[in-house]
């Protein structure tokens, strides 16, 4: 019995863990690319240094976030294995397609440290839009595990 409660209580210590540091990553899904649609609209020298100074930090702690909140993830599935919940399945789509737009993130910074943007601020407010959509798909799923 103590054994089953152990191992519960872990489960839940790293569920806990996945969404704290689920939160860190979406805090930089939802900002980095606000700053490109800014950045994208900035023509002074002084703005664009301060943009790339700002996006180079933010991507790094976003990617601290993401790591943390899939190694997490990627830890609870010991307790869904094998992998047979349909609701899991659809999470997991939508978080390559999320892990897929993290590095094309990483793509942009690099084009406007060299100078090489080719969007306009009203591309970046549409692809800003991504991540909320995933956001809500993804939690319904967690949580309300439709087809169990
Ligand atoms: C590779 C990445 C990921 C994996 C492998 C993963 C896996 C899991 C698993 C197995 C659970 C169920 C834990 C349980 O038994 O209760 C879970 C819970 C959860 N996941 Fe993820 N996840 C990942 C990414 C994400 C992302 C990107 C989000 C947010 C958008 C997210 C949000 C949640 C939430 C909110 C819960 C708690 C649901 C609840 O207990 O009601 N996960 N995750």
């Amino acid at each position: 019995m103590a054994g089953a409660h152990q191992s519960e209580l872990s489960m839940l210590w790293i569920k806990a863990l996945h969404i704290i540091f689920m939160v860190t990553w979406f805090a930089g899904l939802f900002y980095l690319p606000r700053l490109f649609v800014y950045h994208a609209d900035c023509h002074d020298e002084p703005g664009h240094r301060r943009f790339l100074i700002m996006e180079r930090k933010l991507y790094a702690i976003m990617t601290l976030g993401g790591a943390l909140a899939v190694f997490f993830g990627l830890w609870l599935l010991r307790w869904h294995w094998p992998l047979t919940e349909t609701w899991l399945q659809i999470k997991l789509l939508l978080v390559v397609a999320l892990i897929g737009y993290h590095f094309w993130c990483r793509r942009l910074v690099r084009q406007f440290a060299r100078g090489k943007n080719r969007h306009s601020g009203i591309f970046y407010r549409w692809f800003n839009e991504f991540p909320a959509l995933v956001l809500v798909a993804v939690v319904l799923l967690a949580v309300l595990r439709p087809g169990g």
